[in-house]
């Protein structure tokens, strides 16, 4: 949930580490610190706030040194203050730790520690982890033994990086568990750790991701590598193709917009080698989707969190629809307790955009151990998801930055459609003839999400007249119940408004009696096999006075007269229209909370990856 980086080389780490820091920032931004070794002594800066605040810091007193580390903080133990920000060192100040997870033994621990005559400076979980690496160094252990020594005995997901005076050539760095990855790029005479990519890109593009369990020793030109019983393993390099500039925001005022209008782009990147237009033919190189197996594929579990869940609302509908292979949706963090019906011949499908989300991998565990195959539809490359998986589809759109999740919620969704048409064919639900028929639309998905993008003065504009209301209701139905919940989410998660995402069916159920003048309804309205039931919906709110914002199909003159604003998408095949739908919505979130001057990249509360329970 923390951003986590180090340096060692020639060149002074601290500009270097804030760099990587705010690369990173997605990740968590309660306090952010850095710890510099320089003549045997290490500087901290450290302070609550965002990354702006330690760069000023810095800025008066900057550390010199070329090894550090530095951290960026989601808060778990302990509010977010200046003391309780990473680094965190011990009493002599000779070590220093940068820490990402949760040490679920942290009580006990502490109070050992405690006992022993420890006094503790935070409230953090971390500070218990230097405690014990500093006892294992005074007790004689070698600095690697010592924090190998300190990490056996703490409990949960976690990773760190650790910087001591005495030892200045080397960085020691874990990972234990599904806490956020470990990655060291390897630049030129000079080394980088982090938690991610986005801070090692304009670096390098050669990397080794740490596997749970693994320690890396990382030096100025080398990277020896251990599990936690000391054994040596070999390094893996991976290149990974991600363009640096890609995590650049370029001429976009935040990442989301940049994210948003990356939309056509990223579609076409998800296809891109998958689908052959001339015959038909899907392709997907990390899923071995075997013939047989798909013949006795007896159910699909899709699993995933927040935007991510959504998509597996979307994908439910294709794969039963096209396929006739029964799916069972389930919130991730609700799987491993639900005691679920699985076995060999079932899939366990997740969707992450990180790949490293704690619920979800706890999901896929609980799948694996109960024999079903594990399927992933993932982003970050590398990450925990995709290795684990026995296949994956990546999602192939490049680094997503901003919290609030928009192309890695539409480029999943085609991928899910490309699954659902391939399955129906090895299940001969179609013929390659009607294969070659549902994959055709697909390629003016981009342009008709380009179309939508086109509006977006008059979505600003919208936006202007709703940008002070309190509640909002986001209906949908069918296909489109997964675009409601979505819309209703980015408006939430970034503008703090309160929105509910309903299925349209329910609300003369219990929430029409929200509706007045004051709760304006947002009705997802395509021509699509739910519209008629749609319209008396859409009927049924402005009969009790609500304004109505409709997301409907271009030339609709119904709802043209019905609604008090419309958001116009084109005329798309239904399967694919969450696709086309969604994007107004994004724009209408990402434009109230730019009006009401809110940091729509870094929502408060909320981190782009979420590495605890
Ligand atoms: C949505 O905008 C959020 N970023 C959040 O709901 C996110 O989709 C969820 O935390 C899952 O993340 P993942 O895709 O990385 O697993």
């Amino acid at each position: 949930m923390c951003g986590i980086v180090g340096y060692i080389g020639p060149k002074e780490a601290a500009p270097l580490l804030l760099n990587g820091l705010k690369r990173l920032e997605y990740r968590g931004y309660d306090s952010a610190g850095i710890a510099v070794l320089h003549d045997g002594r290490i500087q901290v800066r450290r302070k609550a706030g965002k990354l702006s605040v330690l760069a000023e810091l810095v800025q008066q007193a900057p550390p010199r040194g070329t090894v550090g580390i530095g951290h960026t903080r989601w808060a778990t133990h302990g509010e977010p203050t200046d003391y309780n920000a990473h680094p965190h060192t011990n009493p002599q100040g000779t070590l220093a730790v940068v820490h990402n997870g949760i040490v679920e033994n942290f009580l006990a621990l502490r109070e050992e520690l405690a006992e022993e005559g420890v006094e503790f400076r935070s409230d953090t979980d971390t500070e218990v982890i230097v405690h014990l690496i500093d006892r294992f160094l005074a007790a004689g252990h070698p600095f690697e033994e010592a924090v190998r020594q300190a990490l056996k005995l703490i409990e949960g997901s976690n990773a760190v990086v650790v910087l001591y005076a005495r030892e200045p050539d080397k960085l020691v760095t874990a990972r234990l568990g599904n806490a956020g990855g470990i990655v060291i790029g390897y630049g030129e005479d000079e080394m980088f750790v982090a938690s991610d990519l986005p801070a090692l890109l304009e670096h390098t593009r050669q990397v080794t991701f740490l596997e749970p369990g693994q320690m890396a020793v990382v030096t100025q030109h080398a990277v020896q590598l251990y599990d936690l019983e000391g054994r040596p393993l070999p390094v893996q390099v991976t290149t990974v193709p991600w363009d640096p500039a890609s995590a650049e925001k370029g001429p976009y005022r935040h990442f989301m917009l940049k994210e948003i209008h990356e939309q056509p782009a990223a579609l076409q990147a998800t296809m891109a080698g998958r689908v052959n237009f001339r015959t038909g033919e899907i392709t997907f190189t990390h899923l071995n989707l075997d013939p047989d197996f798909v013949q006795r594929l007896k159910k699909i579990h899709m699993t995933a969190c927040g935007t991510a869940y959504h998509t597996t609302l979307v994908g439910k509908v294709l794969v039963e629809r096209l396929a006739r292979i029964p799916v069972e949706t389930m919130i991730a963090s609700e799987f491993r307790y639900a005691d679920p019906i699985v076995d060999e011949d079932m899939v366990v499908l997740a969707v992450s955009q990180s790949g490293e989300t704690a619920d979800t991998l706890a999901a896929m565990y609980e799948g694996k151990q109960r024999g079903a195959t594990l399927w992933a539809i993932v982003n970050v490359i590398g990450s925990q998801a995709m290795r684990i998986a026995d296949g994956y589809i990546s999602m192939q759109v490049g680094p997503e930055i901003s919290v609030a999740s928009t192309k890695a919620y539409t480029a999943p969704l085609v991928d899910l459609y490309m699954l659902a048409v391939q399955l129906a064919y090895l299940r001969g639900r179609i013929s390659a003839q009607e294969r070659w028929e549902l994959v055709q639309p697909l390629q003016r998905l981009p342009g008709w999400v380009e179309q939508v993008l086109a509006q977006e003065e008059a979505i600003q504009q919208a936006a202007r007249k709703y940008m002070k209301m309190t509640n909002t209701l986001y209906l949908g139905r069918g296909i489109h119940m997964a675009t409601a919940y979505e819309g209703a989410l980015k408006l939430k998660e970034i503008s703090y408004i309160h929105a509910e995402g309903y299925p349209a069916g329910e609300m003369k159920h219990g929430p029409i009696a929200l509706l007045d003048e004051d709760m304006p309804v947002v009705a997802i309205v395509p021509r699509d096999p739910w519209y008629e039931k749609m319209i008396s919906q859409v009927e049924q709110a402005k009969a009790r006075g609500a304004p109505v914002i409709a997301v409907a199909t271009q030339g609709d003159e119904r709802i043209a007269a019905l609604a008090d604003e419309v958001f116009w998408i084109p005329d798309v095949p239904w399967m694919l229209s969450p696709v086309v739908a969604v994007v107004p919505l994004q724009l209408f979130a990402y434009h109230i909370a730019a009006l009401r001057g809110l940091d729509v990249d870094q929502p408060r509360n909320l981190a782009k990856s979420v590495t605890v329970e």
